[in-house]
């Protein structure tokens, strides 16, 4: 049996993500990334969202994908290399391999340890198929290291599901396809497979993220702990609330914090006064047209298009060949 390789090349620099943190948390709209909802306990709620009925997207992409994965096989390449990009559990990706005859698996999220129970466990599973655990943080565009020897002449498969592209703003998004249009690199056939959440209707959105067992909320709140850690805030969970708002003109769900008072948050050398009602925009959750998205992908520099979609059209699967 093979055995995983495993590289880690995100260091967390302390430092840098106070500094990140705080010019956020300083702006006259203050934001936050929406990588820091994702510490241990948000990569919990995250997971309990998914299984919420107001949150249907994890399931309608995993219908989509079980439903063509016949028709999909046709299109993309076989014995290729599937980049997995934020695979968690790898369990997505998982059920992909063996029907799309993939010939080599790279799992790729911030930490490999988030990576390696998962891909241990695949491996028994596929005890020939060559894989690999990255540790990187791709939010800002992909970079595949020298290590992972990829071989020139093996087909890619980018996948990258759950629609997280959302999260990008468009212009962020084009950025970031362009990063994974070159990391598809020169073989024949390579491409990138992507699940996109769709435009619906406004109050169906923002239920979405603003759930009745407020486990959304318990997901947002969460951050303000992790920004105590992070930067030696004293941020009180009690003093905020969670918002989810359809922002039509792009859009787009958001997510804020909205102080329920006037609220004085301190850190080590710095503090800002928050007015009642005042917001911190802590996520956004853009939703797209297959037009427009497909238009989005071709700018990237991907060459075309298959769309797979529920009759809905909920949400969309697209295969962009490179
Ligand atoms: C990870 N990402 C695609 C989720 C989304 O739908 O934007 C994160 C999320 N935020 C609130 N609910 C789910």
């Amino acid at each position: 049996m093979s055995e995983p390789q495993f590289i880690q090349l995100y260091q967390h620099n302390a430092t840098a993500v106070a500094q990140e943190l705080l010019l956020g948390l300083s702006a006259p709209q203050a934001f936050t990334s929406p990588k820091y909802l994702y510490d241990a306990l948000g990569s919990r709620l995250f997971e309990a969202i998914t299984e919420l009925p107001e949150y249907d997207l994890t399931r309608t992409e995993a219908q989509l994908m079980r439903l063509h994965s016949a028709d999909m096989a046709k299109h993309l390449p076989s014995g290729a290399c599937w980049i997995d990009l934020g695979a968690g559990n790898c369990e997505k990706a998982g059920r992909l391999l063996g029907p799309m005859q993939a010939g080599r698996y790279v799992a790729v999220d911030i930490s490999v340890d988030f990576v390696r129970q998962a891909l241990d466990s695949l491996q028994r599973q596929h005890p020939g198929l060559r894989m690999a655990g990255l540790g990187t943080d791709f939010s800002g565009g992909l970079e595949l290291p020298e290590a992972l020897a990829l071989a020139p002449a093996q087909p890619r498969v980018l996948f990258y599901p759950g629609s997280s592209i959302g999260n990008f703003t468009p212009e962020q998004a084009l950025d970031f396809l362009q990063s994974l249009h070159r990391a598809c690199g020169t073989a024949a056939g390579s491409g990138l497979l992507i699940g996109v959440d769709l435009i619906k209707d406004a109050a169906e959105l923002e239920a979405a993220y603003d759930d009745m067992l407020g486990v959304t909320a318990a997901f947002d709140l969460n951050l303000l702990l992790h920004i105590n850690r992070l930067v030696g805030s004293d941020f009180s969970v009690r003093d905020w609330r969670h918002l989810s708002r359809f922002n039509a003109d792009q859009s787009r769900v958001e997510m804020h914090l909205q102080a329920r008072q006037t609220v004085r948050v301190q850190w080590p050398g710095g503090e800002r006064l928050f007015a009642q009602g005042e917001t911190i925009h802590t996520e956004n959750a853009c939703k797209w047209r297959v037009p427009g998205f497909e238009a989005l992908l071709l700018s990237a520099g991907f060459a075309s298009t298959r769309v797979w979609t529920d009759p809905a059209q909920r949400f969309a699967v697209l295969w962009a060949a490179a």
